[in-house]
């Protein structure tokens, strides 16, 4: 795994729209197959054109063109002898690869134009009743829902990662704070649980969001809709979409399917940021171990093992929030129907999804990979007085009013020396006397309050729904696993889907050439 911001392939990274990745775009004069000359040279060619980028997209252009011709031929707006030459040119143009496209200012022109070159004038027919609009909406569309399938797998595999390192931990007590202050004792099952939850929003989130980008804007042309009587839903279909994206300037101008998509990467990427900046705290204090794997060392003080991984996630979260920045930006004021801005706005998504995914896959890595120690954590556990709250608990539990509780308890800490954790019975009880003149005893006995001191019974007495106690996480534990397998059978289905389609698709075209 590679960190993108080092190793950018020049040929897809960002700002190549320039002609800095693609020098055929930038020298070229003369005109393509379509357009004229008039708007075929000039300085600005380079600055237009989108073809490095739209490497992207390259496949799914070619599928966006052989259900377009299809559905053609199908619908008699093209002839079956001509859909045919097409879609076998469509064959050859994949198989040479996006590499040897002709220059052009994006890549649904220079296949246009490769089409016209290996066809002839015919080959000038598969732009019946589209546009470019329609079509790069529908591209980018098509090739976002492989990726967010790709993404929303690697979060259901961290889910797992969590789940069982959880499963081998429900009763390792560790120290759980608030404002970064030791406050009450957890365990590191309730501990990675919180995560697997927070995560599995996470997947929610993506896989809503590939419903709605799941839609064909296909057939809404430029934005106003065709003559042609083009079939939608059957384009949609062979597409592996689930219905058609209705209003044709909608369908051809929106990208809010993006904005969603990157915010829903930006949740995610800063769920993982906090998720990294516990490991990374945590390990500074030996309360767990990253494996070397995910670490790196100093190249001067030879003793150092640093979270190098953890610290690249929490900080790849801003590149996920600056995407969604980008995008809105981007967006933000663009007149109805389509505006040049909108060639900008995609790299914004596919920035993020790359980036986020790996962070995915970086971190399942690193939690699966990590030994938690389990009696330095317990000794952790009490420090700092961290069982006060049980212990006033305790005594609410037994009749006192629970703010009389929480005084009793924060006199008897004001009494603790720098080095000791808890106060012991007979403080509390003389405190107990000083305050509500009855001695402790008129509440609870003695192996009680001596219980709720040890962080072990702390966090065993705490076993409401939700809570730390290893009954309420191995029940917990069970809803996790169960929230798995469904999200394991959405993401077959979608997947099933597509896989679907795309055999449908080429069957079709089979039966042309
Ligand atoms: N490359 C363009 C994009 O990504 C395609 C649409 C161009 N349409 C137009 N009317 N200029 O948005």
């Amino acid at each position: 795994m590679t960190d993108g911001e080092e190793t950018p392939d020049a040929d897809e990274s960002a700002g190549d729209e320039s002609g800095a990745g693609d020098g055929t775009a930038a020298n070229a004069t003369g005109g393509t197959a379509i357009r004229r000359d008039r708007f075929s040279g000039g300085p600005a060619r380079g600055f237009m054109s989108s073809l490095a980028a739209d490497r992207r997209i390259f496949a799914a252009d070619l599928q966006v063109d052989r259900a377009h011709v299809v559905m053609l031929a199908e619908q008699g707006i093209i002839d079956d002898e001509n859909a045919a030459a097409i879609l076998d040119a469509l064959a050859d143009i994949e198989a040479a690869g996006h590499g040897e496209l002709p220059e052009a200012e994006d890549v649904h022109e220079a296949v246009e134009t490769a089409v016209i070159q290996r066809v002839g004038p015919e080959g000038g027919r598969m732009h019946t009743a589209r546009s470019r609009n329609d079509e790069v909406a529908t591209c980018i569309r098509y090739r976002l829902r492989e990726d967010l399938l790709a993404v929303a797998e690697a979060t259901v595999a961290l889910r797992e990662a969590l789940v069982e390192v959880a499963s081998e931990h429900a009763e390792t007590v560790m120290p759980g704070y608030t404002h970064l202050q030791p406050a009450q004792p957890t365990t590191v099952a309730h501990y990675l649980c919180s995560y697997e939850g927070g995560v599995a929003r996470d997947t929610e989130r993506l896989l809503d969001a590939y419903d709605r980008v799941n839609r064909s804007p296909l057939g809404a042309a430029a934005f106003a809709g065709t003559p042609f009587d083009v079939d939608r839903e059957r384009t949609a279909e062979l597409l592996g979409f689930a219905g058609v994206a209705e209003n044709s300037m909608d369908a051809s101008a929106t990208r809010d399917f993006l904005v969603e998509v990157t915010a829903a990467l930006a949740n995610l990427a800063t769920t993982l940021s906090g998720l990294a900046e516990d490991v990374i705290v945590m390990a500074s204090k030996g309360h767990v171990e990253l494996a070397d794997e995910y670490s790196s060392t100093s190249s001067i003080m030879p003793q150092k093992k640093n979270p190098d991984t953890l610290e690249l996630v929490r900080g790849r979260s801003g590149d996920a929030t600056a995407g969604l920045n980008g995008l809105l930006t981007n967006l933000k004021g663009q007149p109805r129907a389509y505006n040049r801005d909108l060639q900008r706005a995609g790299r914004h998504a596919w920035d993020a999804i790359d980036s986020v995914t790996e962070s995915v896959e970086v971190a399942a890595g690193a939690v699966t990979t990590a030994e938690w120690p389990v009696e330095t954590l317990r000794d952790a556990a009490g420090e700092g007085f961290s069982t006060a709250t049980g212990v006033a608990d305790l005594l609410a539990m037994a009749g006192m009013p629970f703010r009389t509780a929480h005084e009793v308890v924060a006199e008897a800490a004001e009494t603790l020396g720098p080095e000791e954790n808890a106060p012991d019975y007979e403080t509390l009880d003389a405190v107990c006397a000083d305050i509500v003149g009855e001695p402790l005893s008129q509440f609870v006995d003695r192996e009680a309050v001596e219980d709720a001191l040890y962080p072990v019974q702390s966090v065993a007495m705490r076993d409401s729904r939700g809570g730390p106690a290893p009954e309420a996480v191995t029940e917990a534990l069970d809803t996790a696993q169960q929230r798995l397998d469904d999200d394991g059978a959405a993401l077959a289905e979608r997947q099933d889907a597509l896989a679907a389609a795309a055999a449908e698709l080429d069957s079709e075209v089979e039966s042309y050439v």
